[in-house]
């Protein structure tokens, strides 16, 4: 009874699979640009043949490979390779294949991520993808060395991250000098260094994440025309004066600046109208909350472990923020505080 049902089962799984396949067949090409196709199977072979690549076999359409995809629907003769993803996989081990990656000369997406076998440096090879890789992700790997300044000669680059690397050595200046970036994030590794003053400065919406790193310095002084709608700075060793990123009509939703030792007076602050989230914990800023907070549409905010002073202000989505977002300053008191002494 019970064999009888399994082959039942097969059998019609059987059937389901020819059907699907030749109507994919009459109305699809799976397969890609020849070139292309050899690109991968020379980027499978440079990972051992790991078993990742199973379903990537030569006698199969490679558009129909896991973590491939393709251009176009498939009408025309021969699709391109537009996007890689070799995600999640602990077996996947030694160097990124640069030279096999460049051969797919359409490529506008490569993205690694929880691929912590794969090491050694960013291969320059990808340099040569300049006009069509538009998204880099090499998040979660076990690749170290610097953030390569070479990286600044793919144009078409728009969004670029690095994170949970084991990257060293300064933010190369050239990254500044990127006409399309508008996404950076260099996010815990172990850069040392300063901000070049002049990242994401063409960019219309920008995004730079660099939190858990070990860079030091000031915000630039440039960054104060750049247009952020999140700026994340939190843990490292920054200091001076941060004001200079706020202002009534900027753009900005997510500011964390926390864990570092920024030293401003906030009272004179201008916060965004539109800012959602702001995490300022962990430094130096004196001064008073600005009254103005009352009236934002503030989702988050925690001003704890700095120097500041006067009655938090009460009023709007204040009321949201327990005391852990205010505790251990200077004189700050007044609900959810110590009521303040007259
Ligand atoms: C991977 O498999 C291909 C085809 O079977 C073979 O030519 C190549 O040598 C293999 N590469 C490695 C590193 O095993
Ligand atoms: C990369 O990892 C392999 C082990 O998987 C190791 O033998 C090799 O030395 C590592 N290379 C670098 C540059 O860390
Ligand atoms: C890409 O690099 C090549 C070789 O350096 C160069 O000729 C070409 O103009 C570059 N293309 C773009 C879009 O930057
Ligand atoms: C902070 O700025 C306010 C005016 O915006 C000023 O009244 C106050 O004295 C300043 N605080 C310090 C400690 O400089
Ligand atoms: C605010 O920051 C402090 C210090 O980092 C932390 O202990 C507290 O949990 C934070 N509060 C909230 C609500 O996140």
């Amino acid at each position: 009874m019970r064999a009888s049902s399994l082959v039942d089962h097969c059998a019609t799984s059987l059937v389901v699979v020819v059907l699907l396949t030749a109507a994919a067949a009459a109305r699809t090409n799976n397969e890609c640009h020849s070139g292309d196709k050899a690109a991968l199977l020379a980027i499978k072979s440079a990972f051992g043949n790991a078993s990742y690549f199973n379903s990537w076999t030569p006698d199969t359409p490679c558009c129909e490979w896991t973590s491939v995809s393709c251009s176009g629907d498939g009408s025309a003769a021969a699709r391109r390779v537009v996007g890689v993803s070799l995600v999640d996989d602990a077996s996947l081990a030694g160097p990124l294949p640069g030279a096999a990656i460049a051969r797919l000369t359409a490529l506008q997406q490569l993205v690694l991520n929880n691929v912590p076998g794969v090491n050694g440096t960013i291969p320059r090879d990808l340099t040569r993808l300049n006009a069509t890789l538009g998204l880099l992700d090499i998040i979660s790997t076990g690749i170290s060395g610097p953030v390569p300044s070479f990286l600044s000669e793919i144009t078409a680059l728009s969004y670029l991250s690095l994170s949970s690397n084991k990257l060293t050595g300064p933010i190369p200046a050239s990254l500044g000098d990127m006409p399309n970036l508008y996404f950076l994030d260099l996010g815990y590794n172990r850069l040392t260094g300063t901000i070049p003053p002049l990242l994401l400065r063409k960019a219309s919406d920008a995004y730079l994440y660099l939190s858990h790193n070990k860079l030091t310095g000031g915000v630039p002084a440039e960054f104060a025309a750049v247009h952020f709608w999140t700026i994340d700075l939190s843990y490292n060793g920054f200091k001076g004066d941060a004001s200079s990123l706020f202002g009534a009509n900027k753009p900005l939703l997510n500011v964390d600046l926390s864990h570092n030792a920024f030293s401003f007076n906030l009272s004179g602050v201008q916060l965004p109208e539109g800012l959602n989230s702001l995490e300022l914990s962990h430094n130096d800023i004196y001064g008073d909350i600005p009254e103005m907070v009352v009236d934002m549409m503030l989702n988050y905010l925690n001003v704890s472990y700095n120097r500041l002073s006067g009655v938090v202000p009460a009023g709007g989505n204040m009321a949201w923020f327990d005391q852990s977002c205010f505790q251990h300053n200077k004189g700050l008191c007044g609900s959810p505080l110590p009521p303040c002494k007259h």
